[in-house]
């Protein structure tokens, strides 16, 4: 099937996508990362109970958008990366670290991976979160939405977020984004995983 040119069209269109909506939230008692569990291959929904919050270490969690054999192996060697970092020095990593170590690996492809990671953790500094994608592109900031339903799952959170809110506000402004971009956008779906 695969010819001397390279990948066939159709590798692209019916590679496994995240589809997806995730959303990640800092506010004063503590972070929230919320993502959909529907992943798409083409018009197809491929799977309906899709884990898209991927756990790095003790103290550090990704949310992955894009292919999803791309995210969830780029999460898995980031986590045994890291992994192997604590035990030989005996502590969790750094968000900052793992940010680093992330944004070289997915250098190193120049765009050929097909991930936009959300990256949030808590270290000594307090949290951390970091947008990083294929491209390396890294952002660091307080609130974040990606994956294709992010523009409906923006529009709550803009307008719901406030920085005193209670853990159970902030758990019920991220099930509302989710929920919102679910209803609205045709690749993401399935339940809400906070
Ligand atoms: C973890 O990743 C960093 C950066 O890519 C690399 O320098 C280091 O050797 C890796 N550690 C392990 C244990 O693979
Ligand atoms: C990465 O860069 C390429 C080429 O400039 C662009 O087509 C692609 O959309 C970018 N990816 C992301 C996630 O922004």
């Amino acid at each position: 099937v695969l010819d001397a040119g390279g990948e066939p069209a159709w590798v692209e269109s019916n590679k496994v996508k995240t589809g997806t909506t995730m959303l990640y939230l800092e506010f004063d008692n503590g972070v929230v990362l919320g993502a959909d569990t529907r992943a798409t291959s083409g018009e197809v929904v491929a799977d309906k109970m899709c884990a898209k919050i991927h756990y790095i270490s003790p103290n550090i969690y990704c949310c992955g958008a894009g292919t999803a054999a791309d995210t969830e192996k780029t999460t898995d060697l980031l986590s045994s990366n890291l992994t192997i970092f604590s035990m030989n020095s005996g502590r969790n990593p750094r968000v900052v670290m793992a940010v680093n170590i992330l944004q070289d690996m997915l250098f190193r492809y120049r765009g050929q991976i097909g991930a936009s990671l959300i990256l949030v953790g808590w270290d000594n500094k307090g949290p951390g979160l970091y947008y990083v994608d294929d491209n390396a592109t890294r952002l660091s900031g307080r609130m974040f939405s990606t994956g294709c339903g992010s523009s409906y799952a923006y529009g709550v959170i803009d307008s719901g977020s406030r920085e005193d809110m209670t853990v159970e506000e902030a758990y019920e402004l991220g099930r509302r984004g989710i929920t919102h971009a679910t209803h609205r956008d045709a690749y993401s779906g399935g339940v809400v995983n906070l």
